[in-house]
């Protein structure tokens, strides 16, 4: 593996289920989740310091807003967070049919609204759903009978919304209404042979390639426009998460790891599971994208 590729420990956080990294340019600093003690995690990767606020219940993941403050994808539906991280608002309850469920992973589309979708506690098959909060905080579900939701990315044209639900072991692709926010043509893009690791959060890289978190996979693959992967980045942690580009030129891949889902010798042999790594892969992304609400 070419040393460029060999990811630094950013942040040893130990976090349960570090999630969700999003870059805040104008601030310089990462946001990230760790979903089960509902907890949103800022950090500075210039002093090295993380700060954080408690939700109060689990958090599937967080969005910068245009004006500031944060858009949450609570337990149990949407919430809104200050610019001064004092105040939190539940904007949309959302009841979870059948057996217990929380959000899971959410992101911004290039039009400021929030896509977010959901998963089962026990991971029941087809228990969960894909739901869009608007920026006059509508909601509306947009896909039923999902499994675990995860990673969400848009082609930088906004015309292409890639998703994953990760037992299906892949990606799919949508043509996305940028002006409606409505999803059409569904296909799979990308298939993930099961040895490889359970698809889980991704980034999309200013060349269109697509950077996936292989959970249970101890990596992160690149994926290029027709499908095929070109890069293996592997991490000392199994159960990798969520990477984001960040730092001054969107140069540095940000990755989110847990420590859930590891047994206690897993835990022992992994010291560094639950860290923020950093990796400089000679790829640039782009500016994350924010909520309008
Ligand atoms: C979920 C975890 C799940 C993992 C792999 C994450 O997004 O939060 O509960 O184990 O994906 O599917
Ligand atoms: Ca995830």
């Amino acid at each position: 593996m070419p040393a460029s590729l060999r990811p630094d420990v950013a942040f040893d956080a130990g976090a349960t289920l570090g999630e969700g990294p999003v870059w805040d340019e104008e601030q310089q600093r990462l946001l990230w989740v760790d979903i089960l003690p509902g907890l949103v995690h800022r950090f500075d990767p210039a002093t090295g310091s993380d700060d954080t606020f408690g939700v109060g219940k689990p958090v599937g993941s967080a969005s910068l807003r245009r004006d500031g403050g944060l858009v949450l994808a609570v337990e149990d539906g949407f919430a809104l967070l200050d610019p001064a991280w004092q105040r939190l608002d539940q904007v949309a309850v959302i009841e979870h049919p059948g057996p217990p469920a929380r959000f899971n992973e959410g992101k911004c589309d290039p039009a400021g609204r929030f896509l977010a979708g959901t998963m089962a506690y026990d991971e029941t098959a087809g228990a969960g759903s894909l739901y869009r909060l608007d920026p006059d905080l509508a909601v509306t579900k947009l896909l039923d009978g999902v499994t675990i939701s995860n990673g969400l990315a848009w082609s930088a044209d906004g015309t292409t919304m890639y998703y994953i639900d990760s037992p299906t072991q892949g990606v799919d692709a949508f043509h996305y209404d940028i002006d409606t926010g409505r999803l059409a043509n569904r296909r799979r893009v990308v298939d993930i042979p099961v040895a490889a690791g359970i698809p889980d959060g991704m980034t999309i890289d200013a060349d269109g390639c697509l950077w996936m978190a292989l959970y249970g996979g101890s990596a992160v693959h690149r994926y290029a426009p027709d499908g095929h992967l070109d890069t293996t980045v592997s991490f000392p942690a199994t159960n990798i998460t969520c990477p984001v580009f960040g730092g001054r030129e969107f140069h540095q891949l940000y990755v989110t790891s847990a420590r859930d889902g590891l047994d206690e010798r897993q835990r022992a042999a992994q010291p560094h599971a639950g860290a923020v790594f950093a990796v400089d892969v000679g790829a640039r992304g782009l500016p994350g994208l924010r909520f309008a609400g």
